[in-house]
């Protein structure tokens, strides 16, 4: 009993040491890029897309658009049903942020969508990046569907409503890999200045080349991940093979919970800039689903796997508005919801400050 305290005394003291250079950074240092308040803050926005019924998540009235982010205006919601993919765009005043925040698909179960992760190629060079490589399927999704016309058509209208703001764009899942295409395409596209990203619980998207433009466009990034997660670990990261293998970007913030006894101790350890960092969610097995769909606390499930599950009232269903049933709806703070076709997006504007 005694030498079992002792111990204990001892890996706690351990552990202290061991910790405080990382728990130093994060409270200490005023240029740490990793707010962990904001981190509970956009985890609440990105729970927020997996809201079924659109008509109460562009009123934001849903279930989960509560808490921290009450007030938040949705100007636009992105539907693409042909792929199944789902993003909404607003401006949150309390942050002075733009908010864009993408759905992953959910055509297929969880675990059916995690265990082709495994198999994902790097297929596709990221244009005018040489040697960079990316997974194909991550980047059409955001990049040709109805996804990536559809929020800069928002983003444009919010600029001309509000001037320029900073625009936060956030995801989880394979939503995380279509947010970090889509604040990458801000900057290199559209010389949007200000783009922050946040994800949780992202795949791998892209080889070590393109993590390395990664970072000097968004120097910023923040790629969360929880404990055991299993997505942060897929594609898999061959570490003899740099050339070859996926690599993550920075910077990585690892949250984990530590016990000694009965007490539990929640860590949220800020990563170094590798992107793969040795001692962070790589340390531990990917073996986790449940870890994959709790973040902070906060439920990021979707209401309803297996199918599309939008649910939209008979007087959405005339805003349809492509061949395939795509459509965006759009809202006029001060009207009713509007329809506007992703066809009306000017492609050459710029989100530039001017
Ligand atoms: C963290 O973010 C919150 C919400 O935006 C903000 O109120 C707070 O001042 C930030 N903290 C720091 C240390 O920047
Ligand atoms: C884009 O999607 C269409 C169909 O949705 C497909 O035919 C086309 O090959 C895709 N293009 C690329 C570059 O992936
Ligand atoms: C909404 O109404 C206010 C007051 O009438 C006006 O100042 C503002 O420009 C309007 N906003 C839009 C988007 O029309």
């Amino acid at each position: 009993m005694e030498r079992r305290r002792l111990f204990e005394v001892m890996l706690f003291a351990c552990l202290f040491v061991a910790c405080a250079g990382r728990e130093l950074k994060i409270k200490d240092d005023q240029s740490s890029v990793y707010n962990s308040t904001l981190a509970k803050i956009l985890v609440e926005y990105t729970a927020a897309v997996y809201t079924a019924d659109l008509t109460s998540l562009i009123t934001w009235t849903c279930s989960r658009c509560i808490d921290m982010t009450v007030g938040f205006e949705v100007v636009e919601v992105v539907v693409d049903v042909q792929n199944c993919l789902q993003a909404y765009v607003g401006v949150a005043e309390d942050l002075n942020s733009v908010i864009v925040v993408f759905r992953g698909t959910q055509e297929h179960s969880i675990q059916n969508w995690v265990e082709d992760l495994y198999w994902k190629q790097l297929d596709l060079n990221y244009p005018d990046m040489p040697g960079s490589m990316v997974h194909h399927g991550f980047y059409s999704a955001y990049h040709n569907t109805t996804m990536r016309p559809g929020i800069l058509y928002g983003l444009q209208k919010i600029r001309k409503l509000y001037g320029d703001m900073q625009i936060t764009v956030v995801g989880h899942s394979m939503g995380g890999a279509m947010a970090a295409f889509c604040a990458l395409d801000l900057k290199v596209n559209y010389g949007a200045q200000d783009v922050q990203l946040m994800t949780f619980g992202q795949p791998r998207i892209g080889n070590s080349v393109f993590s390395s433009y990664f970072k000097t466009y968004l120097p910023d990034a923040i790629r969360v991940t929880n404990g055991h997660d299993i997505v942060p670990h897929l594609p898999p990261y061959y570490p003899l093979f740099p050339r070859k293998t996926y690599h993550h970007f920075p910077t990585e913030v690892w949250l984990h919970d530590i016990g000694l006894g009965s007490l539990v101790y929640k860590l949220e350890t800020v990563c170094d800039d590798t992107g793969e960092d040795p001692s962070c969610s790589r340390s531990v097995i990917g073996n986790s689903i449940s870890d994959h769909l709790v973040y902070l606390g906060v439920n990021l499930q979707a209401e309803t796997w297996r199918s599309c599950g939008i649910v939209t009232d008979t007087n959405m269903k005339k805003y349809q508005s492509d061949l395939y049933g795509n459509f965006i709806l759009l809202r006029d703070p001060n009207a009713s919801i509007l329809k506007q076709s992703a066809a009306e997006v000017d492609d050459s504007s710029s989100l530039q400050g001017s």
